[in-house]
């Protein structure tokens, strides 16, 4: 362990020269486009006969910015104003957005929301940099798997990176119930798979399902897994389909053995039957497992407004309350979660987000988003009380710092794999 370490060491020493030379080249880049606030077109005018080379760049895994310590909890701190460096895309230069999340589009008239940065209390995270993910997504694939919170997460992932890939070098495509995002020139893909339940449910068809039916065949898996299958780096959420009520019907052995279990008892369940999945199809040398933690609701304004009963309605700041903890967030679920990820063989990475979202009671697409496929009529948005949805996330907003967290583990062991 010991002389291993050394190794590393004495690599990394050896390795400084270059990579400050590149970080000087990368700054320069990097300012360029910070200050153009990801206008692609100008971009590419400013880029001019860059355009073809951009992705030649040498990759550069080690900076001293990359280092984010062993023992930093990025999980713990808060959310700084920041509206110089953030957002790190708007909503007019992304094309893939769908009518759910663009808020601002849709009429909110505040965009502070946009503006927040999380500042873990022990480190600083690592500066989003999408040349250097499409260089570790090379020849690769990311999915993320999960209901439509995960989908904003996977549509604000490729909002992050399309900017630096010019016209006709990307591609989108709806394959339900698929979506996929690529970067030709990396051949690198970026996709989303609809699982709500992960493990399979009437729920399955990508836009014709029921909300108000559930039926959850907790122990069956095969049918998603085979789309799972050698997909380099996987990230799971589930959560907030299971909340409806306190009881679910599902069925476990016999497909036709329908009966109602408690949501916690089914989610353990179904958990174990994505745990035997992953030990049985995950090779841990050449894929990475990442699962999300609960994404925490904000329906209830009294939970941190004592005397109130609204929703996230009109909330335009963030809680500041640091052990602020909403009853939404069920703390039953995050022990299975916990206890099912420690009886695995295979390396599963926590993403520990619900905190550092729980104060974001201002980031919900509450009436600026859509119900049933449609955008909330002018008398639907008057009623809030009954409207309000405070369930989703505006984009640009909450879910680009989940994925500013997911590239720093990724950035992490890409780094680590380029050592040894
Ligand atoms: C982007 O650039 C174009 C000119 O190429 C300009 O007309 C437009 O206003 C810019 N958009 C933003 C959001 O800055
Ligand atoms: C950024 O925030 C500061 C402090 O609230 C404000 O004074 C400034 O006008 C803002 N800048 C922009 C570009 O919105
Ligand atoms: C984080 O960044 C700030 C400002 O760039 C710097 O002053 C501080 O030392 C950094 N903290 C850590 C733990 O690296
Ligand atoms: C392109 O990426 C896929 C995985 O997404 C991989 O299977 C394939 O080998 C890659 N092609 C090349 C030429 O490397
Ligand atoms: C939606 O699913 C239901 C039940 O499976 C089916 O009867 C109906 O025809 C489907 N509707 C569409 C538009 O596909
Ligand atoms: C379970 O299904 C039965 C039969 O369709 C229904 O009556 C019952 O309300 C369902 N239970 C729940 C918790 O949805
Ligand atoms: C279901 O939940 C209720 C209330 O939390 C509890 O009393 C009951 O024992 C649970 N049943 C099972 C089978 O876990
Ligand atoms: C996730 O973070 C919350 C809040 O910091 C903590 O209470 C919880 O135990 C963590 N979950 C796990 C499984 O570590
Ligand atoms: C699991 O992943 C973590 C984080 O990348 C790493 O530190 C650890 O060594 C891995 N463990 C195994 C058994 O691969």
């Amino acid at each position: 362990m010991t002389t291993q370490k050394n190794l590393v060491d004495h690599r990394i020493q050896s390795l400084l020269p270059v990579a400050l030379a590149s970080v000087l080249v990368l700054g320069i880049a990097r300012l360029v486009l910070d200050n153009l606030k990801s206008n692609q077109s100008i971009v590419f005018r400013l880029y001019g006969n860059c355009v073809g080379d951009y992705r030649q760049r040498k990759p550069v895994f080690v900076s001293v910015e990359d280092v984010m310590e062993d023992d930093c909890n990025g999980f713990e701190g808060k959310w700084v104003w920041d509206n110089e460096s953030y957002p790190l895309y708007t909503e007019g230069s992304c094309p893939y957005l769908v009518k759910q999340t663009t808020c601002k589009k849709n009429g909110r008239p505040d965009s502070f929301y946009q503006n927040w940065r999380w500042q873990p209390t022990s480190c600083n995270l690592t500066r989003f940099d999408p040349l250097k993910l499409l260089d570790i997504l090379r020849n690769k694939r990311l999915m993320f798997i999960g209901d439509s919170v995960q989908r904003g997460q996977f549509e604000s992932m490729v909002c992050m990176v399309q900017s630096v890939i010019p016209e006709g070098k990307k591609s989108f495509h709806r394959i339900p119930p698929m979506k996929i995002f690529k970067a030709q020139e990396y051949n690198a893909s970026i996709e989303y798979y609809w699982a709500p339940f992960i493990v399979e449910s009437i729920s399955d068809h990508a836009t014709n399902h029921t909300v108000h039916k559930r039926l959850v065949n907790l122990d069956s898996i095969a049918k998603h897994g085979r789309s799972w299958q050698g997909v380099d780096i996987l990230v799971f959420e589930s959560y907030v389909w299971w909340m409806h009520k306190p009881i679910i019907n599902a069925t476990y052995g016999s497909p036709d053995n329908i009966q109602e279990y408690n949501v916690t008892t089914a989610y353990r369940l179904a958990l174990r039957t994505w745990a035997n999945w992953l030990d049985s199809n995950i090779n841990p040398l050449m894929q990475r497992v990442f699962f999300m933690s609960m994404s925490p609701t904000h329906l209830w304004s009294w939970e941190w407004k004592p005397g109130t009963d609204e929703n996230c309605f009109n909330e335009m700041y963030p809680i500041h309350d640091s052990s602020y903890w909403g009853t939404g967030s069920n703390l039953e679920i995050m022990e299975i979660i916990s206890d099912v990820l420690h009886g695995l063989k295979t390396n599963v990475t926590f993403l520990n987000i619900t905190q550092l979202s729980e104060y974001r009671k201002d980031a919900h697409t509450s009436v600026y988003g859509e119900r049933k496929g449609k955008l909330l009529t002018k008398k639907q948005r008057s009623d809030p009380k009954h409207f309000a949805d405070c369930i989703h996330w505006c984009l640009p907003g909450v879910p680009n710092t989940w994925n500013e967290i997911l590239y720093a583990y990724l950035l992490k062991s890409h780094k680590n794999q380029f050592y040894f």
